[in-house]
């Protein structure tokens, strides 16, 4: 897939003026700043507060490009006058399993609730059915206590098939992991 390519351009529910594209490898700073924040927040994700690095998230990001020059991964990002407020993708895994991707989601906290993570996720799964050829099965986990997101999965069609039983530490808490799939072909 072409990086840069813009897949949306429109509003939110709250007016709000957004553009979606593939990445660049430009983005990285941005990227950098976006997940440091998400991840100070300690919401719903696997970074709960570390700090990475510029070169730690150049070489993840670095990885990710290459793959999805390869028709292997989609990632979008979502703007908002130069901002970047969401980001979301589905990463491939490899082997006897490189026909699932895992998909992953987030919003920056103040552009929630107002239509975004829906658009996104809809849009992901789109270009993965359309660009991704060898890819037939989506999963993912979702803590427990993240009721949204999970009830957001189920209106795209993802299905519980486990359940980690304190599977994730969040907040000093162990907390159940729940892993979801969709077929997309
Ligand atoms: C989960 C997340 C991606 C949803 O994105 P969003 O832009 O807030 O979601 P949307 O506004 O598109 O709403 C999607 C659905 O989520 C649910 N939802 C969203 N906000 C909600 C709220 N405040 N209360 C209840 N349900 C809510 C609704 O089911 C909604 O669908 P509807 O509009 O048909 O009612 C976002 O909340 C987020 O980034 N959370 C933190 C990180 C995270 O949890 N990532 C997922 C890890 S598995």
């Amino acid at each position: 897939m072409e990086l840069g390519k813009i897949v949306y351009k429109g509003k939110t529910k709250k007016g709000l003026k957004i553009i979606i594209r593939y990445p660049v490898k430009g983005d990285v700073e941005m990227l950098l700043k976006y997940i440091n924040t998400l991840s100070k927040e300690c919401t719903f994700i696997t970074f709960q507060g570390e700090q990475l690095t510029l070169e730690e998230e150049k070489k993840y990001s670095d990885n990710f490009i290459e793959k999805i020059e390869k028709d292997l991964a989609v990632k979008l990002l979502v703007f908002t006058t130069n901002k970047l407020i969401a980001v979301s993708d589905i990463a491939p895994s490899d082997k006897i399993e490189s026909h699932i991707g895992t998909f992953g989601i987030t919003v920056a906290n103040e552009y929630r609730n107002q239509g975004i993570g829906k658009l996104l996720t809809e849009l992901v799964l789109d270009e993965a059915k359309k660009n991704l050829k060898q890819l037939r099965i989506v999963k993912l986990g979702v803590f427990v206590n993240n009721p949204i997101a999970k009830i957001m999965y189920e209106k795209f069609g993802f299905i519980q098939y486990g359940n980690l039983p304190e599977g994730v530490k969040h907040k000093s808490k162990y907390v159940n992991h729940l892993y979801m799939y969709k077929k997309i072909r």
